[in-house]
């Protein structure tokens, strides 16, 4: 019955496998792509984070004229519930993935967002997919993309997280052809902007370089709590400053920032080799990171989800 496999899902208050197909073929997140979502991790049983993605989730509707249907105490009461319920199907596991996708909703076929009736909500709850100890010590190996650049700010704005991943989907195509673990994009100026589904940072002379936010990228919150928190305490010197491909040959290290990645190294870029090992900044951030997260599971007892 307990399968690793299993993902929870909580449509519109109905609980159900994710297996199970429930929404409208009408809904627009599945027609246009036209919703936005949230990813959030735990760390021993705590949701880490909360706030800060439930209001970058709000500027992201905001963006799209889409009015959420609850808030953020509304939602949380749903995630528990969610939670409660993949605890009661597979125990015997440790960290969460959870995600809340918000469709515009179904209606009418048409593009006119007026034509929809009420937002599609769906949580999502399944066991946290680990990158391989193997992968972490190995670092992942990573191309740039040729075909494909990241949108630009004034076409769908990397800064909002909606339903619509295709540019980054079709660049991970690239980069998977190629045989590489993952993909950078580049903006239409060739200066470096993300990831997929992760911000990238540099180290050079002990300094973390990473990309502003003008460059075109989702405004990450690990990316926030490294230049707020983690960087501060390990005593790591960290700028914002736009990076080009020709950068590359000077820098010593490279990683990448997500909520269920955290902290991964990069091995190389298109073949230009990284600083891998516990000798470098990388591994230090990714160990002052898993602290600050521990700090942050006590801190926050009232966001605590059920365990087995
Ligand atoms: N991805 N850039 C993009 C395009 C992303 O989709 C994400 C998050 C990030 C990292 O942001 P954060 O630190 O706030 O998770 C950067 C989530 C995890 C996902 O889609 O699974």
């Amino acid at each position: 019955m307990s399968s690793p496999n299993f993902v929870q899902a909580n449509t519109k208050g109905r609980l159900h496998s994710a297996a199970e197909p429930v929404i409208s073929p009408l809904d627009r997140g599945f027609l246009y792509g036209d919703a936005v979502y949230e990813v959030w991790r735990t760390y021993e049983g705590v949701v880490f984070t909360f706030a800060e993605h439930w209001t970058r989730l709000e500027a992201s509707a905001a963006a799209l004229y889409l009015t959420l249907p609850f808030d953020a105490e509304g939602a949380w009461r749903e995630l528990v519930w969610t939670v409660a319920a993949f605890r009661a199907v597979v125990p015997d596991v440790g960290d969460l993935y959870i995600r809340l996708q918000i469709s515009r909703g179904g209606g009418a076929i048409g593009l006119d967002p007026a034509l929809a009736d009420e937002p599609t909500w769906v949580f999502l709850v399944q066991a946290l997919p680990a990158v391989a100890e193997e992968k972490m010590r190995a670092g992942l190996r990573v191309v740039m993309a040729e075909k494909i650049r990241r949108n630009h700010p004034s076409t769908l704005n990397p800064a909002w997280k909606t339903g619509n991943y295709l540019n980054n989907v079709l660049a991970l195509r690239e980069a998977k052809a190629k045989g590489a673990d993952e993909v950078l994009l580049l903006n239409l100026a060739g200066e470096i902007t993300e990831a997929s589904t992760m911000i990238v940072a540099f180290v050079r002379g002990g300094e973390v370089i990473t990309p502003p936010l003008e460059a075109g990228i989702l405004p990450g919150i690990t990316r926030r709590v490294l230049i707020e928190q983690i960087a501060p305490r390990a005593g790591v010197p960290m700028r914002v400053e736009r990076v080009l491909p020709e950068d590359l040959a000077s820098m010593d290290e490279a990683f990448f920032l997500s909520t269920t990645k955290d902290v991964t190294p990069i091995a190389s870029i298109d073949g230009r080799a990284f600083r891998l090992g516990d000798d470098t900044v990388t591994l230090r951030l990714k160990a002052a990171f898993a602290d600050y997260a521990r700090e942050q599971t006590l801190a926050h007892p009232e966001r605590a989800v059920p365990q087995k």
